[in-house]
């Protein structure tokens, strides 16, 4: 079994092209406009069996990938022919409340959305992903998530490693499990997490992806349903020492500057980019692997591995650097030490809460009123239960400014010098983050990104409000 490890090449999602220019009518500015269409298809993705059917974004999962110039507004026409509700949210975008994804702000099979995006934050790894009240883990399990890339012309200054599917590599991480006949195992019914045995990368599971003896820029996103991932790169033979590597960015973008580790915890639907350079390896097998399991019944023999880098022994030369300032991150500017608001995200009675909310509770669910412009800091607090929950807020970029010290883990120097909107609360953490509320007024949701959870139910709302007259 399993012969077929790494013997399957990496795909690249393709780059998706606008369909025509428009015209702002208020600011005159040029829109693209894009038509996605959702849609299930079939494909074999577990070798040796049957085809899986699959929903995605054009027919093919992970979805194409937007590349976006900084400043450049796009409007896309999401189409829903599938047969299943959606509802889209450009996860890393400070969209307006009516183009976020709201998750009861449902597009009904045969039925189409145009979202507006005004793509004028700092270049960052985004990710477009569905947000359905109660579907969103099996809409995203089956295939509506794909990479939303924004670059601006400080970062394309710099000289890292580029070129999209050349030298700068989407590296999307899921997690997934199949029946005998090669079709997916569902998430209905799924209480708790749905952890998955088959590790995928672009939707193929365990691939190989050749690269040449250089540098290069690996942007890794976690679209997974209920799997963390602590990342190591090794050698397939030879030393089993963790290979250094460079982490630039992570949720929000570029770092201040770059940091070197051996080891990278990436929770569901946090992003970090990396520099690896395989220039010593020329001719060899780099493998990279999972060292973060989830407990005995939901781990595998192979969910420790992830993918290989097969290097090439021809010596290339390599113009791109790694400077040692990235970026100037707007990190938000402190309003006092004083935790603003507390939220215990915990299970109670079979639901998923947060301080004893769930999202289907229309009346309780603003958990807060946050007036436009102010800094808060937010401590999330973990309830216990040997669970864990990556936390999500909506719309702001923010600070993860304290972890508890639970287990060795602290505030790691890759979630430190960037801003990031997903921040992973271990069992018994509490973690601080601390946001500028801006720049819209409006109604957000805030969650946990493991997606069984989110639908059932630790999802609620903050409300930032209009400032006074
Ligand atoms: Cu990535 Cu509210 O979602
Ligand atoms: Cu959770």
């Amino acid at each position: 079994a399993y012969t077929w490890l790494y013997q399957f090449p990496l795909p690249i999602p393709p780059v998706k092209q606008p369909k025509q220019t428009i015209t702002n009518p208020v600011t005159n500015n040029p829109i693209d406009y894009y038509e996605v269409t959702i849609n299930q298809f079939t494909q074999q993705v577990y070798p040796g069996k049957g085809p899986a059917t699959l929903v995605g974004y054009d027919g093919i999962s992970p979805g194409p990938t937007f590349i976006i110039p900084r400043g450049r507004e796009t409007v896309v026409r999401f189409i829903n022919n599938a047969t299943i509700e959606n509802s889209v949210h450009l996860h890393g975008s400070y969209s307006r409340a009516p183009w976020d994804g709201w998750a009861e702000d449902i597009t009904q099979p045969g039925e189409f959305k145009d979202y507006y995006y005004p793509n004028s934050q700092p270049g960052r790894l985004l990710w477009y992903h569905d947000h359905a009240f109660m579907h969103t883990a099996e809409n995203a399990y089956y295939g509506q998530a794909g990479a939303y890339i924004i670059h601006d012309a400080a970062e394309d200054a710099l000289g890292l490693p580029s070129g999209y599917g050349v030298y700068d590599i989407p590296l999307i991480l899921s997690a997934k499990q199949y029946l005998n006949d090669g079709s997916l195992k569902t998430t209905n019914g799924e209480t708790t997490s749905l952890y998955g045995d088959v590790i995928h990368v672009n939707g193929q599971p365990w691939p190989f992806f050749n690269v040449e003896p250089r540098k290069y820029r690996l942007r890794f996103l976690d679209a997974a349903v209920s799997r963390t991932f602590q990342l190591y790169f090794q050698r397939q033979t030879g030393s089993t020492a963790k290979i250094n590597f460079q982490v630039i960015a992570t949720d929000a973008g570029l770092m201040t500057k770059p940091v070197t580790t051996n080891n990278l915890y990436i929770s569901i639907g946090e992003r970090y980019e990396v520099i690896f350079d395989f220039a010593p390896f020329a001719g060899q097998n780099i493998t990279l692997r999972n060292s973060e399991d989830v407990g005995a019944d939901d781990d595998y023999l192979h969910t420790d591995k992830v993918m290989r880098f097969v290097v090439g022994s021809t010596p290339v030369t390599d113009a791109s650097v790694v400077p040692t300032t990235l970026a100037t991150v707007n990190f938000p500017r402190p309003n006092g030490t004083a935790v603003d608001r507390s939220f215990e995200f915990h299970r109670s009675n079979g639901e998923w809460q947060i301080n004893g909310v769930v999202f289907a509770d229309i009346n309780n669910r603003v958990l807060a009123n946050v007036p436009r412009g102010t800094v808060e800091i937010w401590e999330l607090e973990n309830g216990g239960g040997g669970w864990s929950h990556p936390i999500h807020v909506h719309l702001v970029d923010f600070r993860v400014i304290y972890r508890s010290d639970d287990d060795d883990r602290i505030v790691y120097d890759y979630e430190k010098f960037g801003l990031k909107d997903v921040v992973w609360l271990a069992p018994n953490e509490v973690v601080r983050v601390e946001a500028h509320y801006a720049p819209w007024d409006g109604v957000y949701m805030f969650h946990c990104h493991n997606l069984i959870h989110e639908d059932h139910d630790m999802m609620a709302a903050f409300n930032v409000t209009a400032l006074p007259d």
